[in-house]
């Protein structure tokens, strides 16, 4: 950005001169690189889904000239399996930060603003800079918890995280439907990235509320981050607003490899369940370890914690941490500039990252 110049500037448009947009956490090239920094699941896929791609592959001299489905129905179809939906509940986005962002183009452009807590994905203000959509950011109390009754109040919509990122804390369904039951004309997101490690899904409610949009990804808990394949579960109302703007964008989002590999893992419920019991493990395990250590680590009910040590400085932590090759997320904002995020690795990885600070850095 630096280097443009306000002469050359004068060819953007005008709205997108005032844009801040997300920065992504960084996908280095450091030789023996411990990645804990993005939330990437440390296992491979199904290998079932290794088998689809390689099928496609196979096939691509006939299949890759032709556009995908456009509807993407046979992954459709296969989410609705696994969730227990009807397949008319279901809509499928280029990674869930496009299901979101076409989310909060169908439903959160209102008059009046929009809701969510201070302490949260921080992509929910750059689309809403984006999309024009006005904000109130409700803080979290001081243990980072979501104050349900915050959201009790006049709104153009509402979205939650759950488990919130970055403090990896999980809210309860009977807190979400408090939330649905108090704001009966707003559209009300659960954005669950992070639910197959530990909370509650609000998909169990999409029947009961006609106004929940339940989001999910299969970057996370599914190991599939390259394949960007993301989805939102809610009535067909509201599935018929997020097509008219995905028509309205781009028609063919998810491409032939992505439907069939996300296909392949809907399918291998069993390898799923399995790997996310590691994960879950082996968060237990370095929650442990680093609480020995004088951590204090928030209740994580996610692929990765969100911790802090009072007796050193978190960025000075995360930067000598990087200099080990250990690469773990710090964020420079207020209430949280002491807390390091620390994806959860296999348990080799994390022995390593507890090794490194007891041994070396806190030695
Ligand atoms: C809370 C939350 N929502 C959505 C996403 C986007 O995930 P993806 O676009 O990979 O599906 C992320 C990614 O880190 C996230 O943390």
């Amino acid at each position: 950005m630096s280097t443009i110049t306000t002469e050359q500037m004068r060819f953007w448009s005008p709205e997108v001169r005032e844009l801040e947009p997300y920065v992504p956490g960084e996908q280095p090239k450091i030789q023996n690189l411990l990645k804990l920094n993005t939330n990437e699941n440390p296992y491979p896929p199904s290998p079932k889904v290794v088998e689809a791609v390689q099928a496609v592959l196979a096939n691509s001299a006939d299949v890759l000239r032709l556009y995908p489905d456009p509807d993407a129905s046979a992954l459709k179809q296969a989410i609705a399996k696994q969730q227990h939906v009807d397949v008319s509940h279901v809509f499928v986005g280029n990674g869930s930060d496009e299901v979101l962002a076409h989310i909060f183009k169908a439903f959160f452009v209102q008059e009046l603003p929009i809701l969510y807590p201070d302490i949260t994905y921080s992509f929910y203000p750059v689309y809403s800079q984006f999309f024009g959509v006005k904000t109130k950011v409700l803080p979290l109390n001081d243990d980072f918890e979501i104050v349900v009754d915050d959201y009790k109040q006049p709104n153009g919509g509402i979205i939650i995280t759950n488990p919130n990122a970055p403090t990896s804390i999980a809210l309860g369904l009977s807190a979400i439907e408090e939330v649905l039951q108090a704001n009966p004309d707003s559209v009300v997101v659960i954005d669950e990235a992070y639910v197959d490690f530990g909370a509650e899904s609000a998909v169990a409610l999409v029947e009961k509320y006609d106004n929940l949009v339940v989001c999910q990804t299969t970057s996370k808990s599914r190991s599939l981050a390259g394949l960007r394949v993301g989805f939102a579960i809610a009535q067909p109302h509201l599935i018929a607003a997020l097509e008219a703007v995905k028509n309205s964008f781009n028609s063919y989002p998810i491409d032939r490899f992505a439907i069939a590999a996300a296909v392949a893992s809907f399918e291998d419920q069993e390898y799923f369940e399995a790997q996310n019991e590691k994960v879950i493990a082996s968060r237990e395990k370095l929650v442990a370890q680093l609480t020995e250590l004088g951590f204090k680590v928030l209740p994580s009910s996610a692929n990765f914690i969100f911790a802090s040590l009072s007796s050193k400085d978190a960025a000075e932590l995360a930067a000598e941490l990087r200099e080990r090759g250990i690469i773990v997320r710090y964020f420079n904002k207020p209430r949280i500039n002491q807390f390091l995020r620390i994806t959860i690795g296999t348990d080799e990885q994390n022995q390593r990252l507890v090794d490194t600070l007891k041994n070396d850095i806190l030695a």
